[in-house]
């Protein structure tokens, strides 16, 4: 069976209810390819998560961009799985390295977050990637299969399961992986699937890319054979139609 493509949209911690409108309105114009094609997944910021998901096209969904590891509860400031299930949001972005860095979330928290997740019915869009130092030091697939083992050793059932490569040297520094980088790091990734948890989830499982990703490198990027899609960052949150998710497709 054949990995339908996915292009995740991450807003990260930006916008206004003003400008959230209009890239809605953007994207609800745009021409993409049937959802039997291409996934769209579009994450704002928890608070306008239920804006866009009333807004948003029907064939597009929409992502929070954590969720916290266990039942909530007495944890200010945090969103729980069953709170996103409860407002029907489908998908979460768990491990995000601004997350993994910034707060100090190590591997073996995010895969209990990637778990708990699961657990509670949402879809997980599992991020991994390497600093430039980790890459300059040569040890780029050591830690992108050590995240994902700490992924695996929390998760049986990968059917709900992206997983997205983002080196941090290319998040938000207009410094793109090469396809041949990012083709090289997912093959490695697919290999360790294959070897660690079944040739099956191995084939199966999307893994997409994020990093500086625009309208004019994601064509040569898609070409890869490993690469199933990706998170955008930046590029998503433009609001002129030559430059929004769409475009990516
Ligand atoms: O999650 C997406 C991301 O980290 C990439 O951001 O701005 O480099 O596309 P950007």
């Amino acid at each position: 069976m054949g990995r339908k493509f996915f292009v995740g949209g991450n807003w990260k911690c930006n916008g206004t209810t003003e400008q959230v409108k209009k890239i809605v309105s953007t994207l609800n114009g745009g021409e993409v390819p049937s959802q039997d094609v291409v996934e769209v997944v579009i994450s704002p910021p928890f608070v306008f998560l239920p804006l866009v998901k009333e807004a948003l096209r029907p064939d597009f969904h929409v992502a929070a961009q954590n969720c916290w590891v266990k039942k909530g509860g007495a944890f200010t400031g945090e969103v729980s799985a069953e709170m996103l299930v409860n407002l029907s949001i489908p998908w979460v972005i768990i491990g995000h390295s601004e997350r993994r860095l910034m707060l100090k979330e190590s591997n073996e928290f995010v895969g209990d977050k990637v778990a708990y997740a699961l657990s509670q019915g949402l879809k997980v869009i599992a991020c991994i990637g390497e600093t430039l130092e980790q890459r300059e030091a040569g040890s780029t697939v050591e830690v992108v299969a050590a995240q994902t083992k700490a992924i695996a050793a929390k998760v049986s059932n990968w059917a709900d399961v992206v997983l997205a490569y983002e080196p941090v040297w290319a998040i938000g520094t207009g410094k793109v992986a090469t396809p041949a980088q990012a083709q090289e790091v997912h093959s490695e990734l697919r290999k360790w699937l294959q070897a660690n948890v079944s040739p099956e989830v191995a084939a199966s499982t999307r893994i997409i890319y994020g990093g500086s990703v625009t309208a004019a490198n994601c064509k040569e990027l898609a070409a890869q054979p490993d690469v199933d899609g990706f998170l955008v960052g930046g590029a998503s949150l433009k609001s002129r139609s030559s430059l929004t998710l769409s475009s990516l497709l």
